[in-house]
């Protein structure tokens, strides 16, 4: 890869808030996460865990229900999959750790020409919350720290290609 090409995969990354329908393979899932996990962490903790719901399963739906505003919007746009992001308490920075996963995550997702976006709300939902991060079977002594939307562009015209 160019390094002009490297640059172009920062670049293209922008806020995506609408998705088409189409599934996302597993596979790139896999690699996006692998990417934040890859993050550098504060005193090499690595206290981040990034929890995958994807539509039509049952913990998505209550992910959903769960953080619908008063008037009854979706702070994820409809993407068929949202990562949520916690951090388990060895964490000595959360939000900077946080903050690196997630931007891991969008660049992986530029890279795949998946539509991404950084959301805040399942941070000011669920926070520390046991009661709701027992809903959506995160561990309750987890911290959520953030969201991503991911899915296809509407526009998209084919992934990269994964083998
Ligand atoms: C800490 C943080 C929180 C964000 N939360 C949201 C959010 O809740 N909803 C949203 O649509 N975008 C959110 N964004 C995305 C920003 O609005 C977006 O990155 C910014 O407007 C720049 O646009 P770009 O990502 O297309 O370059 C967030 C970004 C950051 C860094």
């Amino acid at each position: 890869m160019k390094p002009e090409d490297i640059l172009r995969i920062f670049e293209k990354r922008h806020s995506c808030r609408a998705f088409s329908d189409e599934p996302v393979p597993v596979k790139s899932i896999g690699i996006i996460c692998q990417a934040g996990l890859m993050a550098p962490c504060a005193m090499g903790k690595h206290a981040s865990h990034l929890f995958v719901f994807k539509r039509g399963e049952d913990d998505y739906n209550t992910l959903i229900q769960l953080s619908k505003d008063d008037n009854g919007r979706n702070p994820f746009y409809s993407a068929p999959v949202i990562i949520l992001e916690c951090l388990d308490k060895t964490s000595v920075h959360m939000t900077r750790d946080g903050a690196a996963v997630i931007e891991n995550i969008l660049l992986a997702a530029s890279m795949l020409d998946l539509g991404a976006c950084w959301i805040h709300a399942p941070s000011v939902i669920f926070g520390n919350n046991p009661k709701l991060l027992k809903r959506i079977g995160i561990p309750t002594d987890y911290v959520v720290v953030g969201g991503i939307s991911l899915g296809n562009k509407p526009d998209h015209k084919g992934q990269l290609r994964i083998k």
